[in-house]
């Protein structure tokens, strides 16, 4: 039986999930909720099914029939308005695939968490950058130990982005995916030390932007290995949007532009290997991360794999959520953050 979903938050990303779920044989789309109801009607129409104006009226029509839904809220840092929503959900007993970042609150994110636990319901975060077939590859790679014993992990991940909303609306609404990439490789942080600069813009206090525009952050991970982050909002997406380089004792691999592609370099021949994402049958453009993503999510709930196996998890969303908020206390605070000894 297919598993029948709704879509709560109907911008562009809600947009997004629900035709994913229509057209996917493990889903049944049940219908659209926002709190501007004109934008769930039209979203429900295009697609043939429900709209709600709230999840109280969401869950009082088909709250005995619905077993999961998308959070799609936005809000402050692109995660303000995702805890009410969410919180209800996992209150009635819902799988929530939750969108990045897991809320601009760290305090929320752990409650979210919590509550997902207490109610013994799936949740995950669409941290889509690791659904590629390249990223799946090279994590093959470090499982065999092709690269030895990890050492180093450099991650860049830049866009242009004008949003002066939020001092911090750089690193937390974008970084979500680039540390989830590195945990996805390193697994667990340890330590943190960020700086981080504004780019000059002429009508902007003292001719600069609002937002911490660029990022430099060291993280220290559980495994010994040290990573770097450089992050922007001032750059050019078209000439590439990440890059995550993984060294070993035994060689390195660089996984360009999130799906395009991986290379292998080993330390001691010139032997290269070069996957390219065309010829693994992946992703033609950036906007199939999210069917990966989600088909995924759908197969775990499906198949009621053991909530900690949950791929992105609530718990991988909050983690990341806490390396995010350790580089603003490191750069606020002037020190290095040791996440193990946080509260
Ligand atoms: N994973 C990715 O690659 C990716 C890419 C871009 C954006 N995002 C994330 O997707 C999310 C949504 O982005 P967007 O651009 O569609 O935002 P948006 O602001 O266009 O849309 C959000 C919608 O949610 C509605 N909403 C808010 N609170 C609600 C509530 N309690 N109940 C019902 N509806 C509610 C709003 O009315 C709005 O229509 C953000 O968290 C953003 O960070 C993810």
């Amino acid at each position: 039986m297919p598993l029948k979903v709704a879509v709560v938050g109907c911008g562009g990303i809600g947009n997004t999930h629900g035709p994913i779920y229509k057209k996917h044989p493990l889903a049944e789309l049940v219908g659209y909720c926002d709190i501007i109801p004109e934008k769930a009607t039209k979203s429900a129409e295009r697609d043939g099914v429900k709209h709600w104006p709230s999840v109280q009226a969401m869950l009082q029509d088909v709250g005995g029939e619905l077993e999961a839904v998308s959070i799609c809220s936005a809000g402050a840092d692109n995660g303000g308005d995702h805890y009410t929503p969410t919180m209800e959900c996992l209150e009635a007993g819902l799988h929530v695939l939750g969108e990045k970042p897991i809320s601009n609150s760290v305090e929320h994110a752990r409650e979210m968490v919590a509550k997902a636990q207490e109610k013994g319901v799936y949740y995950g975060i669409n941290l889509n950058h690791r659904f590629t077939p390249p990223a799946s590859k090279a994590k093959e790679w470090m499982k065999e130990g092709r690269l030895g014993t990890p050492l180093l992990c450099n991650m860049t991940m830049w866009i242009d982005n004008p949003n002066e909303s939020s001092p911090w609306f750089h690193i937390r609404a974008l970084h979500p995916h680039s540390l989830d990439v590195m945990r996805f490789f390193c697994g667990n942080a340890r330590k943190v030390q960020a700086f981080f600069n504004h780019a000059p813009k002429a009508d902007g206090p003292d001719g600069k932007r609002v937002c911490w525009s660029n990022a430099q952050v060291n993280i220290l991970f559980e495994n010994g290995v040290v990573g770097h982050l450089t992050g922007s909002y001032d750059t050019n997406t078209a000439h590439n949007l990440e890059r995550c380089e993984v060294m070993g004792t035994d060689g390195r691999f660089v996984l360009d532009n999130c799906f395009e592609e991986l290379t292998f370099y080993p330390r001691r021949s010139m032997e290269l290997t070069v996957i390219k994402n065309s010829i693994m049958g992946g992703i033609s453009g950036f906007g199939e991360t999210f069917d990966k993503r989600i088909n995924r999510w759908l197969e775990q709930v499906t198949a009621k794999v053991p909530r900690e196996e949950i791929e992105a998890s609530g718990e991988d969303g909050l983690a990341v959520q806490e390396i995010i908020e350790a580089a603003i206390s490191s750069w606020e605070g002037n020190c290095v953050v040791d996440l193990t000894a946080a509260g």
